[in-house]
Parts: C-alpha cells; sequence; structure tokens
C-alpha cells in the first residue's frame, strides 16, 4: 500500500471551505442519466458536512464482507478520511486481526454504510479494504483513548470471560501494565476502505447519487427515485 497521508481534519476543512457550504447541485431525471460533472470531491464534502450535522450516528458505520461465502455485517467506529499520493481518499477502520472481518474475510472487497439519522441521509462505499499501512495504523492509535487502545491486550485464545473482573479481563490488565499503552499490539489493524462506488440516498428529498469510479475516471449518476428503487440498473 502507498503512504497515506492524515487528512481528515484538513479535507474537513478545505472540501467545505471549496464547496462554500453549497448543497451540491442534483439534475433531475427519472432516467438517471450519467452525468460528467464528477469532481468526486462534491460527495465527500456532501458526506463530511452530512456526518457533522448528525452527531446521533456517533461516528459508527456498518461494515459488511463476505466470509466464506456468507455475508457478515457489524458496527464500527469510523476512524476519518485518508488520501494515498495519488490522490485517492478512503475511510480508515480500526480492528483486530484476530476477528472474523479481518480473518475469515474472503476477499478485501468491503462495503461501508452510514446511516445518518438527523439529515436523513445514507452514504455506501463500496471498493477493497487495504490493511497495512504503518503511519495510518500508528496515527489511529494515537487517536485511541486508553480504554480502547487496552481492549488489544485481550487475549482472544482466552475466549469469554465469565465477567468484566475475570481471569481474562485480569490478563488483559497484566498485558497493559507490562507493556504499556504507547505501542500497538500485534493484533492491532487499521484498514482502509478505498471507494470505487459511493452511492447516496436523501430520505427526505429523495435525492438520489451513485458515483463510479473505472480507470481512474468518476462518473456520477444522479436524480430523484423511491428509496426501493436502485440508484443504478
Ligand atoms: C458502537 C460499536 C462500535 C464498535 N466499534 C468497533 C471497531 O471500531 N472495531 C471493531 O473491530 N469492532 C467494533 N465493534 C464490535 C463489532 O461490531 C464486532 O462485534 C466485532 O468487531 C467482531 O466482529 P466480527 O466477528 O464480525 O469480526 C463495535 C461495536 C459497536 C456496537
Amino acid at each position: 500500500m502507498h503512504r497515506c497521508e492524515i487528512l481528515f481534519f484538513s479535507i474537513l476543512f478545505c472540501l467545505l471551505l471549496a464547496s462554500g457550504f453549497e448543497e451540491v447541485e442534483v439534475e433531475t431525471s427519472s432516467h438517471l442519466p450519467p452525468s460528467m460533472s464528477g469532481n468526486v470531491a462534491d460527495i465527500f464534502s456532501l458526506f463530511l458536512k452530512n456526518l457533522q450535522r448528525s452527531p446521533s450516528s456517533s461516528g459508527t458505520l456498518n461494515m459488511a464482507t463476505v466470509e466464506g461465502g456468507k455475508p457478515r455485517v457489524r458496527t464500527v467506529l469510523f476512524q476519518g478520511l485518508v488520501s494515498k499520493e495519488d490522490g485517492a481518499v478512503g475511510l480508515s477502520i480500526k480492528t483486530s486481526s484476530s476477528s472474523r472481518k479481518y480473518k475469515e474475510r474472503d476477499s478485501d472487497q468491503t462495503e461501508f454504510m452510514f446511516w445518518l439519522p438527523e439529515t436523513m441521509a445514507q452514504f455506501r462505499f463500496a471498493g477493497n479494504i487495504e490493511y497495512g499501512d504503518p503511519q495510518e495504523r500508528s496515527r489511529v492509535w494515537l487517536d485511541l483513548n486508553p480504554a480502547a487502545r487496552s481492549q488489544f491486550f485481550y487475549d482472544p485464545d482466552d475466549g469469554l470471560d465469565t465477567s468484566t473482573s475475570g481471569a481474562a479481563f485480569r490478563k488483559e490488565e497484566w498485558a497493559v501494565r507490562k507493556r504499556g499503552l504507547d505501542n500497538p499490539p500485534d493484533n492491532f489493524e487499521v484498514g482502509v476502505l478505498f471507494p470505487n462506488e459511493i452511492d447516496f440516498l436523501n430520505l427526505q428529498s429523495l435525492e438520489r447519487q451513485n458515483w463510479q469510479r473505472q480507470g481512474g475516471e468518476w462518473t456520477k449518476f444522479s436524480g430523484y427515485a423511491p428509496p426501493v428503487v436502485s440508484t443504478v440498473y
């Protein structure tokens, strides 16, 4: 994986400035014609503005993978946006290498879904997730509070404990005391999803946008349709 830069707050700020806080203009058509107006920064800007206005989402997203041919989905915390040197923007999450989403995934193909209640918006980002960038791993670790860091010292081989003061939790505490929380243990993983498709639905206005990347170019499909209709056929 190429070197990732930390950009969450700077991107948020720059995109909001660049967009002048205006809503992205959407074509109205029942046939959702393709539009090449596609500066993909528009959809990331829209996403960040919606995220800011939706505190009740608590920064969570739903992460879908395929494991052993079966779909699996779970809640994880969003850890920010990052960009590659070639300008590709990705979404960061953290997990343990002992988790199923990491070690049992059939492939890197992953989808992140955000439902943002205050703005009644759904954003879906699909593409390949890349694990193992040392800089991004270090950035996310440093962002975590002590409790969030400590959980990575729980030995997964111990399975479920009988209570949070049981032997496995005491072992976790002991490991933290011994190692300290400055450096992450080996199982700490950060994944960055670089989307090749972004789908947006505003449940209030029925505004739809679907962005697809092919050969480095983004194409935007946009318009209005009922929520149950797929944005692109
Ligand atoms: C609000 C919330 C936030 C969570 N954040 C994370 C997270 O950032 N990373 C993570 O691996 N699991 C997180 N979890 C736990 C996952 O939902 C899941 O139970 C765990 O990762 C194991 O999933 P898996 O067996 O499918 O890999 C969170 C759960 C909740 C309810």
